[in-house]
């Protein structure tokens, strides 16, 4: 079984990959075999090196995160030859991996025709596949993500195999139509019916909040592989726990010591106007699963200054002492 931790824009960022691969195991493993990056939007253009040095920093560590977890570097966009020129030029600065994202349900984005809207053209989906394919070196897998269809799943089986034709190595399905949202359930079922149509391996996603939702997902996808999203960021330890490492969560003292360091990290290198948001956000997920976390968001919920939140939150707060190793390497890099 593989393991996979999902793209989420805005909040799974090199930071909280950095934390969320730490070694936390019985057997030092973090349980997650790789990770997909937020997905960069191409548009028109060549994006220079350093954008992707920005959003993909791991790329400076032969594309592994600082536990060594590959780093999947994802494209969203509807040009096929903009894509390729943008993925050959990521291989290049050493992505491991490239990945197309033919599920993001965003408005702007999908009013430009990537995303989701693009299950809506399996022609182009193919067409976008085979471009990235033809300019990024054979050594290096191009994979796709989708979700079932735009507005119904009657596509999900035509869109998977333009994926497949155009020469993806594998695909994630998220189980669910653009319209269905984020709304449970998850249409697992489906991942079974696509798995029949083609020859690439498939891995599911969708709705694993827990040990026994993985199980009944692979029972009903017939997937080995999993990729995990909010359930993931909800219980760092979702991973060892789904794969037998573990019986319960890392207990609160050892998640707020993560969230420490994600504040650390955040402090270095983000403005200071987009970092309560993003502890906020961490720390709502985490709530799912830790009432502690709801308890503390309660305390920060109106303070949007870092030394508020810090002087809340982090009275001990130390800003050098706590800061991932990744990120303070990163930091010496930039400097
Ligand atoms: C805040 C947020 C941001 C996301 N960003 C991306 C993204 O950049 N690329 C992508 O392919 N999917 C993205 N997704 C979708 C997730 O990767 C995943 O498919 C979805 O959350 C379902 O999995 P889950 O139920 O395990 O969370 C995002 C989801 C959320 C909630």
């Amino acid at each position: 079984m593989r393991i996979l931790l999902a793209p989420m824009e805005g909040l799974l960022d090199h930071r909280l990959r950095d934390i969320l691969t730490q070694p936390g195991g019985a057997a030092g493993s973090c349980g997650i075999d790789a990770c997909v990056t937020e997905f960069i939007r191409i548009t028109s253009t060549l994006l220079p090196a350093e954008r992707f040095h920005r959003v993909v920093p791991e790329l400076r560590n032969r594309g592994r995160t600082p536990a060594g977890v590959p780093v999947r570097v994802q494209f969203l966009g509807s040009d096929p030859a903009c894509l390729a020129e943008n993925a050959a030029l990521a291989a290049m600065l050493g992505a491991p991996v490239i990945d197309l994202n033919f599920g993001c349900p965003a408005r702007l984005v999908n009013r430009h025709g990537g995303g989701a809207a693009l299950l809506r053209d399996p022609g182009l989906m193919r067409a976008i596949v085979h471009a990235v394919r033809q300019a990024v070196p054979a050594a290096i897998p191009v994979t796709a993500k989708m979700r079932l269809g735009y507005d119904t799943p009657d596509v999900a089986l035509d869109c998977a195999r333009a994926l497949a034709d155009g020469g993806a190595a594998e695909i994630v399905v998220h189980a669910r139509t653009r319209t269905d949202g984020y709304r449970p359930p998850a249409y697992w079922e489906w991942i079974a019916s696509i798995r029949e149509h083609v020859r690439i391996p498939v891995i599911a996603n969708g709705e694993i909040w827990t040990v026994d939702d993985a199980r009944r997902c692979r029972a009903v996808s017939g997937c080995d592989d999993l990729m995990l999203g909010r359930g993931a960021v909800a219980n760092p330890a979702l991973a060892l726990m789904i794969r037998g490492d573990r019986d319960t969560g890392f207990a609160w003292p050892e998640v707020r010591e993560m969230l420490r360091r994600y504040w650390a990290a955040i402090g270095l290198q983000m403005p200071e106007r987009h970092r309560h948001g993003r502890l906020k956000q961490w720390l709502l997920h985490l709530a799912r699963h830790y009432p502690e976390a709801r308890d503390e968001f309660g305390l920060i919920r109106r303070l949007v200054r870092p030394e508020d939140i810090s002087g809340a939150l982090f009275p001990e707060f130390n800003a050098t002492d706590a800061i991932p190793v990744f990120s303070s390497r990163l930091a010496m890099s930039l400097a």
